[in-house]
């Protein structure tokens, strides 16, 4: 299936043709995957068309590009037809960009210059039943792949040393099982705990179960050997006062009881824990006696506070699954079955009934505790979500509470009602996010790098998360988790040295004339102002502390600030590609549509929305960057001039960036570009805007289906209307 590139017939694409630097040797390798890529498109069409492309010298297609023959003659046309670039139509670079980049470091080739063109999760299978159209689109994937690539360059990773030691924050059950794992590997921990008691929530419970441990002796056993480890330092009544620093050389900064300490660690996990949702206002909660929370109940056992009991009610989901958080806190259903059983063994005769919407246990052991407590005569009544039980008092407590089954309301006398209420964040897990700047989801907890991918790290290199910091999570959930983020921050300790990504922001800073915006906008403290030669005030990277986000390219007014990999005139080179012509007026007019999404949600939305097979109209390419803060305005512009008559904006929802704060650019350059728009007479809604999570491809298809039908009502761009002032800016 190898073939050279005939010379003759090759695609020009003018905007980028001037933009060439050196000469690129491009390969380019189509993938079939299967049946998944060719079950629904040309892809020895798209090959072919590949070859007629600039500086593609080589050009071929693959039954897999991943296995091990098609890694192999990417190698091997590497060094055969001296390739310097290399693109690979196939999947998704969310999964396959690091095979592809070691492959290419493999035959000699620097592995940033290497690019991907994603024809599987955002064409073929979206487009499954459109082979034309979806032959079409990937042959433009292609296209503006290559043209992107023959502007790549070379990079370099800095190296940066890591010193050998460890900050924990937080000493439950998480933390100490992280900190202890490290010790053992020979590596040094500060272990730091706001309160005066180890433990965390294991322990604020009276018991475990289902074997009825006593929560303090797993404490004990664990401050032990804690107590035992010389590498260990711990610190109890401690708060972190300061990390400054990055990856390798964080310098931390505590108050504890005998004063200040500081030290340098290497490494930083978050295990702060999170609380006890209090319920004010929910079902006489903090006015009704008698009803208390489930952490309270498990003060009471623990203490053996309670007297005599007869009707018990549990409630379960106060407070979560939409009343005043979104999600369900996972642990309570199991809690609360443990805590019944204990009740139900302290006190036979009592009656003890579990209000529910829908009990969730996980797991053999779980599944047996609940068979356990309704043998042991505890009712489970579920309730509807839009029919709320009740509480009230009068002589004692009374919860109404709807039958949904029976169709009929019930009222149960109660001596105690107990409130399942979900955990959240601290206080104090706010406060060090925004000392760590590392990010929280909209739900407040510590927000990992990638759920499945990077589950324990965090986008900013050398900081890891694990307990309930992140979520709820009962006790083996967060032990696992601990110990994963613990050989998380071991691995970089035991090299010594690390590589850092390379896609960081530089400055020119003869260009720069230190408006400091770009100091203002960096959510990770990276960019300082300095004074040069001349005695100007001009911005200066630490590119150690630079995550690439680009916030502060895309809003630089002399564009003297760029990100490496994601340089503007590469991104432009891919902007002018993808629609060679205008739309066709008239009752064949078909929109042409073009998305910016970043890297780390809506475009693994997009992916998602393919790996689900949901379907939508073949109308829009998409452009990845590193997140949707890196979208200068002037893409949204070059864009509609190259002939999108509509531009999607997109990335994570607020709260969610992967930068922190990135994405509240995004949303105040959209809303300045709409007016920009309005102002030269151009129809604002030819932008738009979309939060899209990972997790959200069904709403990523609609959200094109709607564009789309959007943009069929605008009709075609009028271009004359156009008439901004074209940037020379655009040529840094
Ligand atoms: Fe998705 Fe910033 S990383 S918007």
């Amino acid at each position: 299936m190898r073939e050279e590139n005939k010379e003759e017939g090759k695609a020009q694409t003018p905007a980028t043709e001037e933009l060439l630097l050196g000469e690129p040797r491009i390969g380019v390798f189509v993938c079939h995957c299967g049946a998944n890529i060719a079950g629904f498109l040309d892809v020895e069409k798209v090959t072919e068309y590949a070859k007629t492309l600039p500086n593609v010298v080589f050009a071929m297609r693959n039954l897999y590009t991943c296995a091990e023959d098609g890694i192999s003659a990417i190698k091997e046309a590497i060094v055969e037809h001296k390739l310097n670039r290399v693109v690979v139509a196939s999947c998704t670079p969310r999964t396959h960009e690091p095979l592809f980049r070691a492959a290419c470091e493999e035959a000699g080739l620097n592995k940033y210059l290497f690019e991907f063109a994603n024809i599987r999760d955002q064409c073929s299978w979206v487009h499954m039943n459109e082979w034309e159209a979806a032959t079409e689109k990937a042959k433009d994937l292609v296209r503006m792949s290559v043209m992107r690539a023959a502007l790549l360059e070379p990079l370099e990773e800095l190296s940066i040393d890591i010193h050998p030691s460890c900050l924990v924050v937080g000493a439950g059950i998480s933390g100490m099982s992280a900190s202890l794992s490290i010790a053992k590997q020979g590596f040094e921990v500060f272990l730091v705990e706001k309160e005066p008691e180890v433990g965390g929530f294991l322990g604020k419970l009276s018991s475990l179960g289902p074997t009825g441990a006593d929560p303090k002796e797993v404490i004990e056993k664990y401050l032990s050997e804690i107590e035992g480890e010389k590498r260990i330092h711990l610190f109890t009544s401690s708060q972190v006062l300061s990390i400054d620093g990055y990856f390798g050389n964080f310098q931390a900064r505590l108050e504890t009881p005998k004063g200040e300490e500081s030290f340098k660690v290497g490494t930083i996990i978050v295990a702060s824990g999170a609380e006890e949702m209090k319920p004010q206002g929910l079902y006489g909660y903090g006015e009704l006696e008698g009803v208390v929370t489930e952490g309270e109940l498990e003060g009471m056992l623990a203490e053996d506070r309670l007297e005599k009991i007869n009707d018990v009610v549990f409630i379960q989901c106060v407070g979560s699954r939409g009343q005043r958080v979104s999600y369900c806190n996972k642990i309570c259903c199991a809690l609360a079955i443990k805590n019944a059983i204990d009740l139900k063994k302290k006190f036979p005769a009592a009656n003890v009934s579990i209000l529910h919407n829908g009990v969730q246990v996980r797991g053999v052991v779980e599944e047996e505790q609940y068979k356990k407590a309704r043998e042991m005569g505890v009712r489970f009544r579920k309730y509807s979500p839009d029919r709320l039980p009740t509480v009230s008092a009068d002589e004692r407590l009374n919860v109404k509470t709807h039958m949904e089954l029976m169709e009929r309301e019930i009222e149960i006398p109660a001596d105690l009602v107990v409130l399942s209420t979900p955990l959240v964040q601290t206080e104090s897990g706010l406060a060090l996010s925004k000392m760590l700047r590392v990010p929280v989801g909209s739900d407040g907890f510590f927000f990992e790098a990638h759920v499945k991918l990077r589950p324990v790290d965090f986008a900013t290199d050398g900081i890891y998360v694990c307990g309930t910091a992140q979520g709820p999570k009962n006790i083996s959930e967060s032990v696992a988790q601990a110990y994963a983020a613990a050989s998380h921050a071991l691995t970089p300790m035991k090299r010594k040295t690390m590589n850092v990504e390379a896609v960081t922001a530089s400055v020119d800073q003869e260009k720069c004339i230190g408006c400091e915006y770009c100091a203002v906008v960096c959510p990770f403290g990276a960019v300082s102002m300095v004074v040069n030669k001349q005695n100007n005030w001009v911005s200066s990277i630490n590119e150690a502390l630079c995550k690439g986000c680009g916030a502060c390219a895309a809003g630089c007014p002399t564009l003297a600030i760029t990100t490496k990999h994601f340089k503007r005139e590469q991104t432009l080179a891919q902007i002018a590609a993808a629609f060679p012509n205008p739309s066709k007026p008239g009752a064949d007019f078909e929109p042409q549509i073009l998305a910016f999404t970043c890297n780390w949600c809506s475009y693994a939305g997009a992916d998602l929305a393919g790996v689900s097979r949901f379907q939508y109209p073949p109308n829009i390419r998409i452009i990845r960057l590193m997140c949707s803060a890196r979208i200068d305005p002037l893409y949204v512009l070059e864009a509609l001039r190259h002939n999108a008559d509509m531009v999607l904006m997109s990335g994570c929802h607020i709260g969610d960036c992967h930068y922190i704060t990135a994405n509240h650019e995004t949303e105040a350059r959209f809303f300045a570009l709409r007016d920009y728009l309005e102002s030269l007479g151009v129809e604002p809604e030819r932008v738009q805007l979309a939060w899209i999570s990972a997790a959200e491809g069904e709403i990523f298809a609609q959200t094109i289906r709607d564009i789309v039908k959007k943009a069929k009502e605008l009709g075609p761009i009028d271009k004359r209307t156009l008439r901004y002032r074209e940037p020379e800016r655009s040529r840094t």
